[in-house]
């Protein structure tokens, strides 16, 4: 199957591409869990930038990257040139004469966006400040196991408009999937990605809700999914946030209101104003799994990326 050279959004990967890429974070994932060698990536490397803090991105990619027998390099916000001495432009430039791949976290979109323009090689978002392509497709894998399907399913995101969110509504109305959102008034996500997601659900005869309201919100949920309320970057927001939120917890009364088997997720880290103790550490929790997952994902776009999914 043909790719695009980078991975920055889902909003450009087709419904047959992101199912590729499940299908091969199974094979992947089935692989691995048996302990069979297969290291296709020998003599293969990977810088990851890392202008922000970083567990399971990092750890998942390096250990995937180590199995596949590749070699990745951690490059932290002081480690290298970028930001304070070099360009991204001739970032990009040196990298791609190093290195088959570059993996990048970092604030503004644009930067990686413009770190894919001037790179040889293919650049992976590992977040941007407007979305995380890797975190959704764990997530995918993830409903798919405990779901055995994602079409027809309904996705109920209830807290803050941010990235994570961005990158189920340029993805989810694709596979088929409802999105019911909801987000203090002022916390809504990018008007431009409500405009496509709108757009995308009527294409695709899907229902896209935006509420303030969690349990209309929820109504129908198959999958409640929460995140951060403060975001890498927003800490001075940190008490008007936490303020703002006030009520958007999930816990299983506000479950009351969704389908009797839903299922919680949420891409970490967690905090307990997020959602209680009762409902993370319960049974309907899946977030270990989907944190897992993390693992075998970012693996299969490596592999994708790189030709090497055959
Ligand atoms: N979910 C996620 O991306 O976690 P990290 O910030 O720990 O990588
Ligand atoms: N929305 C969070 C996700 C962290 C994995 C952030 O950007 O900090």
């Amino acid at each position: 199957m043909e790719f695009e050279k980078d991975l920055i959004t889902l909003k450009s990967y087709s419904k047959e591409q992101i199912q590729h890429l499940l299908e091969l974070s199974s094979n992947v994932k089935q692989k691995m869990k048996k302990k069979e060698l297969y290291q296709p990536l020998k003599g293969y490397s990977m810088s990851m930038i890392f202008q922000k803090r970083s567990t399971r991105t990092r750890v998942s990619t390096e250990t995937g990257m180590a199995y596949l027998g590749g070699h990745s390099l951690f490059l932290g916000k002081d480690d290298i040139q970028l930001g304070k001495n070099e360009s991204l432009k001739d970032t990009a430039l040196v990298l791609s004469r190093f290195n088959d791949l570059i993996l990048a976290r970092v604030f503004a979109h644009s930067d990686v966006e413009e770190l894919a323009t001037h790179s040889k090689v293919p650049v992976i978002n590992a977040l941007s400040d407007t979305y995380h392509p890797l975190q959704i497709l764990a997530d995918y894998l993830t409903i798919r196991e405990h779901f055995g399907k994602l079409e027809g399913l309904t996705i109920a995101w209830v807290g803050d408009g941010n990235n994570v969110l961005h990158s189920f509504m340029v993805s989810a109305a694709k596979l088929g999937i409802n999105l019911r959102v909801t987000t203090p008034h002022n916390f809504r996500p990018n008007s431009e990605i409500i405009d496509y997601a709108k757009t995308s659900s009527n294409e695709h005869n899907t229902e896209f809700l935006l509420t303030d309201d969690p349990k209309e919100g929820v109504k129908g949920a198959d999958i409640i999914v929460t995140d951060t309320w403060v975001s890498m970057g927003q800490d001075e927001e940190y008490e008007a946030r936490i303020k703002a939120f006030n009520g958007y917890q999930v816990t299983e009364e506000l479950g009351k209101f969704a389908n009797p088997n839903w299922k919680f997720m949420h891409c970490l880290p967690r905090k307990q104003h997020e959602v209680n103790d009762e409902v993370f550490y319960s049974k309907r929790s899946i977030v270990f799994d989907e944190a897992e997952n993390r693992m075998y994902t970012v693996m299969a776009v490596i592999l994708a990326l790189l030709r090497m999914d055959k």
